[in-house]
């Protein structure tokens, strides 16, 4: 195994999209940020350096950071914020994941810009589990605001209000010939002619489940989230923020360009959402050269209806281990937790200009009825592991506070949560299983809930409220998908099961930002088990002061 070292310096830099220069903040002045490329085993040590006028952390989507919960990155969870002028060194090692993660920014909405693609190809003389591919290419579906993203969410914040919505989707940083002033800079992804290309498609949009199609090709899902799959074929990909799927496609149509293009799965009715379309080319090399003057006209895709959740559950259901696994049995832990949006009512006196939400609210979102706040002085991590009382409590209730009918027309008393900074203790290498049920609260909507430092088995899915006694025959526990993600469906629910072996605090919430500001996570308190190999590992020395 090698150790890679990077720098990541985090700094404004001018970056034009949609007619209009913003000072961005980027990775070494690059949008997308840098590709990591490392095999399965290797170390990585990443100097972040902060030259921005931001607080910054770096996260490393979906890698198990097994005992270096140190390294995990999001703010005030593991870490204080590296401070302007500060940096931090990430240290941590691949263990047993291969295919495609990614990194991003955890402080605010600065990963609206700060991200970039973390490729594990297999161990040293390990292959892949299918035909290795001619080309391989990142895809990093993004979003794009024609303003400030910090500035977006602080108004957003000040008022209770949701945010502006964004005004272009892109791929590898690039709106698409769809929008004013971007066709000149469209990104063209090259495709040998009659071979097999691998694609790695990530989503790094902020707030936007996305679908993705490309003209005339079929898809070959081989990986997601960093773990091989059973192959499937299919003509159109969702992805929720957070996840990442690879796909083999054959390049066994007439040369030419095709179009890959991505849009809104929009699941909450009646939600603002930005409905436009980000394309990039997909283009057969090796391929006769077209006469001059001759054009190619792209093929276009057909994409489904922004709410056709028919489709996008489908999608889900789709994805198996490729062989029989070792599910966790006999459950330690049973939990159930509620997912869904809230809203403050404003106190008498409270400033109008702050209740600017819903009939004069402040919009919230919970996990059985907790919305998460974060402590500002520590990281609830450095609190567990100096002890220091006051930063958080461990009383998250395992279940929904009140039993409801949670897609069903939710009774006004039940829109308010509670706000702190609850944790649920688990026992080390105790086996969980966790009920994510989504609420009708404010608005229905599919979450793409992640949890921190773990992958997990999706044991099942299904609309409507669970029910324990009947949804359990729906239980796959020979070859369920390991995700890092879960797209929970639109008033539906989704089961998960995982081994609590990895330390630490870990944080779990929707990979929608938006979610997350308004509270929609919880962290799991992940106590040491016996012996060094079972326990987090010391802090590092340049742990950034709060
Ligand atoms: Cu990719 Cu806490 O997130």
């Amino acid at each position: 195994p090698e150790t890679h070292y990077h720098e990541f310096v985090v700094q404004a830099t001018p970056v034009k999209r949609l007619c209009k220069t913003h000072n961005t903040i980027t990775v070494n002045g690059q949008f997308p940020g840098p590709t990591l490329e490392v095999r399965n085993g290797d170390t990585l040590v990443i100097r972040v350096i902060n030259r921005a006028r931001y607080n910054v952390t770096i996260h490393w989507h979906g890698v198990r950071q097994l005992r270096t919960a140190w390294a995990d990155g999001p703010e005030y969870v593991t870490q204080c914020p590296i401070q302007p002028g500060g940096s931090y060194t990430y240290r941590f090692t691949i263990q047993d994941q291969e295919g495609t993660l990614w990194w991003h920014a955890h402080s605010s909405w600065l990963r609206a810009t700060v991200y970039g693609a973390l490729i594990i190809y297999p161990r040293l003389g390990s292959s892949y589990p299918f035909t290795k591919p001619k080309r391989e290419t990142p895809v990093l579906l993004g979003e794009w605001w024609d303003d400030n993203p910090i500035d977006v969410i602080r108004r957003a914040t000040r008022t209770g209000a949701a945010p502006n919505v964004s005004d272009a989707y892109t791929i590898n940083g690039q709106p698409g010939d769809l929008y004013n002033c971007s066709s000149q800079d469209t990104v063209i992804i090259p495709v040998d002619s009659g071979e097999t290309n691998l694609l790695r498609v990530i989503n790094a949009a902020l707030n936007q489940e996305l679908f993705l199609a490309i003209g005339n090709h079929q898809l070959t899902v081989v990986a997601a989230d960093a773990s091989y799959k059973k192959p499937f074929t299919t003509s159109v990909l969702m992805l929720g923020p957070g996840q990442t799927t690879d796909v083999l496609i054959t390049a066994n149509q007439p040369p030419g360009r095709y179009y890959i293009a991505a849009r809104a799965y929009q699941s909450a009715q009646g939600a603002a959402f930005d409905n436009t379309t980000t394309t990039a080319i997909l283009e057969y090399k090796s391929a006769p050269c077209p006469k001059k003057g001759l054009t190619l006209q792209p093929v276009f895709p057909s994409l489904p209806a922004y709410n056709d959740t028919t489709t996008a559950t489908a999608f889900a259901a789709k994805f198996r281990s490729p062989s029989k696994v070792d599910i966790p049995t006999d459950i330690d832990e049973n939990l159930f937790f509620t997912v869904g949006l809230g809203l403050f009512n404003c106190p008498p006196g409270f400033s109008q200009s702050r209740c600017q939400g819903p009939n004069g609210t402040r919009f919230t979102a919970s996990m059985n009825n907790v919305s998460l706040v974060l402590p500002s002085s520590f990281s609830i991590l450095q609190a567990y592991q100096q002890g220091v009382p006051g930063v958080y409590t461990t009383d998250f209730p395992p279940v929904p506070p009140v039993q409801f009918d949670y897609t069903g027309n939710v009774s006004r008393a039940l829109w308010q949560p509670i706000s702190g900074t609850k944790l649920y203790k688990l026992k080390y290498g105790s086996k969980v299983q966790l009920v994510l049920q989504d609420t009708s609260i404010v608005t229905a909507e599919n979450h793409p809930i992640h949890i921190h430092g773990y992958d997990f088995y999706i044991i099942a899915e299904g609309f409507g409220n669970f029910n324990p006694q009947t949804d359990t025959a729906k239980f796959n526990l020979v070859d369920p998908p390991m995700r890092n993600t879960v797209a929970v469906p639109v008033n539906g629910w989704a089961v998960i099961r995982f081994v609590a072996d990895n330390p630490g605090v870990w944080l779990m919430h929707c990979h929608l930002d938006v979610h997350i500001t308004w509270g929609l996570a919880m962290a799991f308190l992940v106590e040491n088990g016996e012996g060094e190999l079972q326990s987090l590992q010391s802090p590092p020395a340049d742990l950034p002061p709060c």
